[in-house]
């Protein structure tokens, strides 16, 4: 019997909106897999691409970063900052062998039951991509 591959998740949801949808696919009770843990920012703009490759560095399969809708972020253009730099992140990855292990999604407070979707296609995607490379270096 072959075990399923468990990737370990980190994700990085804005204190305003998405880090609420996510408390409110908890109470909500979404199913959604619990391989991700969660980091409070402030604002998807302050996820430096530092703070991925660290992750990436340390073993996580995978990093999620979730924000407010465009138009909505409460530091203004904090997640169109975050979006340049997020896909600037993401080009740099592909070299790495990293490819398709970053994404960003905006979800708002009120989408709880869009952030168990999110989690679980993310989850999905990173298990078919299977253990982290640089985990074995
Ligand atoms: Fe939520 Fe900026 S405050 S993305």
């Amino acid at each position: 019997m072959t075990e399923e591959f468990e990737p370990s998740i980190l994700a990085f949801c804005c204190n305003w909106c998405s880090y609420a949808g996510a408390d409110l696919a908890g109470v909500s009770r979404f199913q959604y897999p619990p391989n991700i843990r969660i980091i409070r920012v402030m604002c998807s703009g302050r996820v430096e691409p530092a703070f991925i490759l660290e992750a990436l560095k340390d073993g996580a399969d995978g990093v999620l970063i979730t924000g407010c809708h465009i138009g909505d972020c409460h530091y203004i253009d904090g997640n169109r900052n975050a979006e340049v730099r997020i896909n600037n992140t993401m080009e740099a990855l592909k070299y790495l062998g990293l490819d398709g292990r970053l994404r960003l999604e905006w979800v708002s407070a009120s989408e709880g039951a869009r952030f168990a979707e999110v989690v679980s296609e993310f989850t999905e995607e990173i298990q078919k991509l299977g253990p982290n490379p640089l985990k074995a270096a």
